[in-house]
């Protein structure tokens, strides 16, 4: 059942040094591309709650395209890695935007979506595709990434504050 009550969003900044000096990149990656929307699509539905964007499946489905489409901001490709197990299955992934589309976003790359499939986490999976989006976007200049997490989602906010990442805003969920 959807949960339709209203949350707080942590907008999120990371030095890419600090990201680099906390993790090492996953072994194996390649980058996430249209073709990978149903893997991300489902990834997405079995990993966030089901309220705001990820509310129900058509939801999930609709935020997944959309970025695709460059409608949350130009996709940044190289920044966005899968992680890939010895046999060439899927783990996890991050997708980045080199600006997120919106007028009060901070001015560095930003990471839409940050997931490790459940039985693959707590093996540096998160960690390691950061620390490659942190390598690839400093590849162009950048030095800082940021993203947005829920408040009350525990495990992702261990994992930002161990990869460096401080607050720089926070505010109720807009969808
Ligand atoms: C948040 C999330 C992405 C973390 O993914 P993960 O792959 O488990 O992350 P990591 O393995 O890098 O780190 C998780 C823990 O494993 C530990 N760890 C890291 N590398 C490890 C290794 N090689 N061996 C054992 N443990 C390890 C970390 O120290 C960390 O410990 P902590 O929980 O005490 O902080 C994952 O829980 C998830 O997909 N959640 C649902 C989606 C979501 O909410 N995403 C965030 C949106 S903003």
């Amino acid at each position: 059942m959807a949960e339709n009550s209203p949350f707080t969003r942590i907008v999120m900044t990371a030095k890419v040094r600090d990201i680099l000096d906390a993790a090492q990149p996953w072994p194996t990656i390649r980058a996430i591309t249209s073709e990978d929307i149903p893997w991300l699509a489902n990834a997405a539905f079995e990993s966030y709650p089901r309220r705001g964007l990820h509310r129900d499946w058509d939801a999930t489905v609709a935020v997944t395209q959309e970025i695709f489409r460059g409608e949350w901001g130009p996709y940044m490709q190289v920044a966005s890695p899968a992680a890939l197990s010895e046999d060439g299955e899927i783990l996890g992934g991050v997708t980045t935007v080199l600006r997120l589309a919106r007028e009060d976003a901070p001015d560095h790359p930003y990471v839409l979506n940050c997931l490790t499939l459940p039985d693959h986490r707590g093996r540096g999976v998160a960690s390691g595709l950061l620390a490659a989006t942190a390598r690839a976007v400093a590849a162009v200049g950048e030095t800082q990434v940021s993203l947005t997490v829920d408040e009350d989602n525990a495990d992702a906010r261990r994992l930002y504050d161990r990869l460096g990442f401080a607050e720089v805003s926070r505010g109720p969920s807009a969808a």
